[in-house]
């Protein structure tokens, strides 16, 4: 099934598909999302016309180059990662798309470049892609910055099913686990756990 998804869903362009063949022969390389994500995210930020997008977790820049392409004129993509190596890689694509000068990408701790944000940012797009342990502090970082009718997107929620294996104690598993059940059980947001890639959840101001 997840063949015939991909093959009926727009496919990347010739630029995309060079990013994500040069990223295939990485080691890290299954850490990029796939394309019908690829292509829900870019869709989803022509319909949201985002002002500000943030990014937790850049790697190769598969999804920044995707929404960052989508981004409108003068709108921006707040691109954070820890990795200079995997980032330099993104920096070519952004540039050779034309887009590098809409994307500001802060190397270090994600917790710590949010917390750079004056109080009165207003995200209307976030994309959460990082180490799985950190996303409950970027979920509490990045909601009360969150515009109105913003969006947090959340990768992995899934985690190759193994979510629901609960003889699978690793640290990961447990902290999306955590993760997936403290997003549904509070007042404050509306989840919808979409079955595309590795799960994305979704969440909104309720
Ligand atoms: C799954 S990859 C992101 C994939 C990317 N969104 C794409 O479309 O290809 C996760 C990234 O998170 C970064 N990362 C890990 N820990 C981090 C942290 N504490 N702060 C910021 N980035 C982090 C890694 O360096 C890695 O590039």
């Amino acid at each position: 099934m997840a063949g015939y998804l991909a093959a009926h869903t727009t496919p990347p362009s010739p630029l995309e598909q060079r990013l994500i063949d040069e990223t295939r022969q990485m080691t890290n390389a299954g850490m990029q999302i796939g394309h019908p994500q690829a292509r829900f995210m870019a869709q989803l930020t022509r319909l949201l016309r985002p002002r500000l997008a943030v990014e937790i977790g850049t790697f190769t820049g598969y999804s920044s180059l995707v929404v960052g392409q989508a981004l409108e004129p003068g709108a921006r993509l707040l691109a954070c990662d820890v990795s200079e190596e995997w980032t330099s890689v993104a920096r070519r694509y952004w540039a050779e798309a034309g887009i590098d000068d809409r994307i500001d990408l802060r190397i270090g701790p994600a917790a710590e470049t949010l917390a750079t944000l004056p109080a009165d940012t207003r995200v209307d797009l976030a994309f959460i892609d990082a180490d799985k342990t950190g996303y409950l502090a970027y979920f509490e970082a990045l909601l009360p910055l969150l515009s109105e009718r913003g969006v947090i997107l959340v990768d992995n929620v899934l985690w190759g099913g193994r979510i629901a294996d609960d003889e699978d104690q690793r640290a990961d598993t447990v902290a999306l686990r955590a993760f997936n059940d403290h997003v549904l059980g509070d007042p404050r947001v509306d989840v919808a756990l979409l079955p595309i890639g590795d799960g994305l959840s979704m969440i909104t101001h309720r």
